[in-house]
């Protein structure tokens, strides 16, 4: 069911209609509706239901604490990439021990935190991460439980900045050297060796390549189990696309049915990270147009948002849907909508049919839940958007808009000036 509705010509989030919140919050702001994020990972979560396994949400696609929070309460666990995910996810009351740390460059004070902080398991992405986990455990006097995070090879149908699993991808352990770095890790005192994982990339939207990755891993398994180490985790990672135009990902019921025929009676935790597939489609960002102007071949659509608060068309020309939050009932008009930045790479949309907005209306960008708000930035000393959580009937702001001073927060101008 779509959370994001009109009802008589104007565009809901679940209960509330979007223009109300605009009243009181102004624009641009990111909105989330709490009733897609739990059904979506519900439907995640019920999937695997006959799988010992655990569901840990990609930190770094939204690290909003109040989202974390939903995944705490309906008992997720979290995959975080640096000492700050480890933070909010703790905050946002994760339990330590559903916390999984991948990254190819953790630095020794990350290790240390999540060393302190009890986290589940850390999955190592080379020989010389290795050897500092190991030394920094030692100094610690514990124990670093890893998985070491091999990179499949495998094929994805994906934008090349968000695959993974290639040899050219700097993710992970390479297949020959995988059994070698595992007989290095056994030796070290301090490492205690559980788990195997990949992550293959992002916005895939075909089951093959993760079946062709647990198939290396599961051969990669079943050597470890000759060689006599106790695996007890596998994690596969995220990457499960969402649709955002005409793309037509499996569902993830389909995505478990697969991933299960492949596994086989493996005596294994299975560890999952999505992302996108949760939050994606849960989160909009509302921005309004400040003017509209035609050159000889172009109308444009200027909106106050930019691309410092959503990269993603600009990054990886990413597509996203545009919907007017009061219904237009005029033609159609091909345009460009841009935001305010001083780049020509600041848009949302090229030449695209949309409605004819005018100065002062409002627009929403959808699917605008992942990789969104987490990559926005103050490029332009344009402070972030609110954040906004709707519940039925209810809205509240999970992160207020940034302020001027937010904007100078920690500068100094020093004394010899
Ligand atoms: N696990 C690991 C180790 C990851 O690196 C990622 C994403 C995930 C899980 C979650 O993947 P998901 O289920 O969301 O596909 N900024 C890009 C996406 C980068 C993804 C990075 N890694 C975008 O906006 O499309």
């Amino acid at each position: 069911m779509n959370h994001f509705v009109y009802k008589d010509d104007n565009l809901f989030c679940e209960d509330v209609p979007i223009a109300n919140i605009v009243e009181q919050v102004g624009t641009p702001f990111y909105l989330y509706s709490h009733a897609t994020i739990t059904r979506h990972f519900r439907v995640f979560e019920g999937a695997f239901n006959d799988f010992d396994h655990l569901t840990c949400f990609s930190v770094k696609s939204n690290s909003n604490l109040a989202i974390l929070r939903i995944f705490a309460l309906h008992g997720g666990g979290a995959d975080i990439v640096s000492g700050g995910e480890l933070f909010r996810a703790l905050r946002a009351g994760i339990p330590p021990d559903k916390i999984f740390y991948s990254g190819v460059g953790k630095t020794p004070e990350e290790m240390k935190l999540a060393l302190k902080s009890n986290i589940r398991m850390f999955n190592v992405e080379s020989e010389q991460e290795l050897q500092t986990l190991n030394k920094i455990a030692n100094n610690m006097g514990c124990k670093a439980t890893i998985a070491i995070r091999i990179n499949p090879e495998v094929e994805t149908n994906t934008h090349p900045y968000i695959s993974t699993g290639h040899s050219e991808n700097k993710f992970g352990i390479s297949l020959e050297d995988a059994l070698n770095t595992y007989e290095s890790a056994r030796q070290l005192e301090n490492i205690d060796v559980k788990g195997i994982s990949c992550h293959i990339g992002s916005q895939l939207t075909d089951i093959d390549p993760f079946l062709n990755a647990l198939r290396k891993l599961k051969d990669i398994l079943k050597e470890l189990k000759k060689m006599a180490f106790d695996i007890t985790f596998l994690n596969l990672g995220g990457g499960l696309g969402i649709t955002y135009d005409d793309e037509k990902p499996p569902h993830p019921l389909e995505y478990a049915m697969a991933l299960k025929k492949v596994l086989g009676k493996e005596n294994i935790t299975l560890i999952l990270e999505p992302g996108r597939v949760i939050i994606g489609n849960a989160g909009i960002l509302i921005t309004q147009v400040l003017y509209t102007k035609s050159t000889k071949n172009k109308n444009f659509i200027i909106v106050d948002a930019g691309m410092n608060d959503l990269i993603r068309p600009t990054l990886y020309n990413s597509f996203h849907a545009i919907q007017p939050v009061k219904m237009i009932h005029s033609e159609m008009v091909v345009a460009d909508l841009v935001g305010p930045v001083c780049e020509t790479g600041d848009f949302f949309v090229k030449d695209r049919k949309m409605p004819p907005f005018k100065s002062g209306d409002l627009v929403a960008i959808m699917s605008a839940g992942a990789y969104s708000f987490s990559m926005a930035s103050n490029y332009n000393s344009r402070p972030r958007p609110a954040e906004v959580m709707v519940k039925e009937k209810l809205f509240s702001i999970i992160r207020s808009r940034e302020t001027y001073d937010d904007l100078i927060h920690g500068e100094v101008i020093p004394e010899f000036l």
